[in-house]
């Protein structure tokens, strides 16, 4: 299942990765404003996939978009009215389908680990005392360790690999097209 996963949507990766704001962050010349929005849609992206994911995975423990919130909070922006935009453009609809979208969301802690080291080195960004999202803490990490544990402990029929991986390309696609969603901050 997981090397499925993994190859069918490398090429999406690589994309998001590119074009990503984060990227800004690897070369240190990010604004504060960029950041801003960088974190802004990250929760949009996390929380409605989230709570689909909930939905079906009671036991499914991310809090990443409740660190956003939180960061988004300290610096006063309002994410709940953006929120409304994009809440039905994402369904999962059973185990499986909330399974690929979660392989996304563990799976990206990992860049996350990186973007978090580089953003000691953001100097637009030195007002900023707390980052709770990209805080880089090891606990991420773990939270990919046990998903994988949890899916390499089962054996999964070539139908449901086939629906969780369209599941996950959706996801990096969704996550897509939240990253081309730019309002402007007024403060
Ligand atoms: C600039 C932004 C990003 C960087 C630098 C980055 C970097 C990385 C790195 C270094 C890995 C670990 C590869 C490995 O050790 O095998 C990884 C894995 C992963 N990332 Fe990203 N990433 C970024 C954005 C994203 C985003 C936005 C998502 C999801 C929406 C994402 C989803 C994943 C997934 C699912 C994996 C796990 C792949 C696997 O091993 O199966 N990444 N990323």
């Amino acid at each position: 299942m997981l090397q499925t996963l993994r190859e069918q949507t490398a090429t999406l990766h690589k994309e998001i990765e590119k074009d990503n704001t984060a990227g800004l962050i690897m070369d240190h010349s990010i604004t504060l404003e960029e950041y801003k929005l960088l974190l802004l849609q990250n929760y949009l992206a996390y929380k409605i996939v989230e709570d689909e994911i909930k939905q079906f995975e009671s036991e499914f423990s991310t809090d990443k978009s409740e660190r956003l919130a939180e960061d988004l909070t300290a610096l006063n922006i309002d994410f709940s009215s953006p929120l409304v935009q994009f809440e039905s453009q994402f369904h999962c609809k059973d185990k499986i389908e909330a399974l690929g979208a979660a392989y996304v969301l563990e799976g990206s802690a990992m860049g996350g680990m990186l973007i978090a080291k580089e953003l000691q080195n953001c100097t637009k960004l030195a007002s900023i005392s707390k980052h709770h999202f990209f805080n880089g803490d090891r606990k991420n990490v773990q939270g990919w360790k046990e998903f994988m544990k949890r899916v390499n402990a089962r054996e999964f029929s070539e139908e449901e690999i086939q629906k969780a991986t369209l599941k996950a390309q959706e996801t990096f696609s969704f996550f897509g097209k939240i990253f081309e969603y730019q309002p402007q901050f007024s403060a």
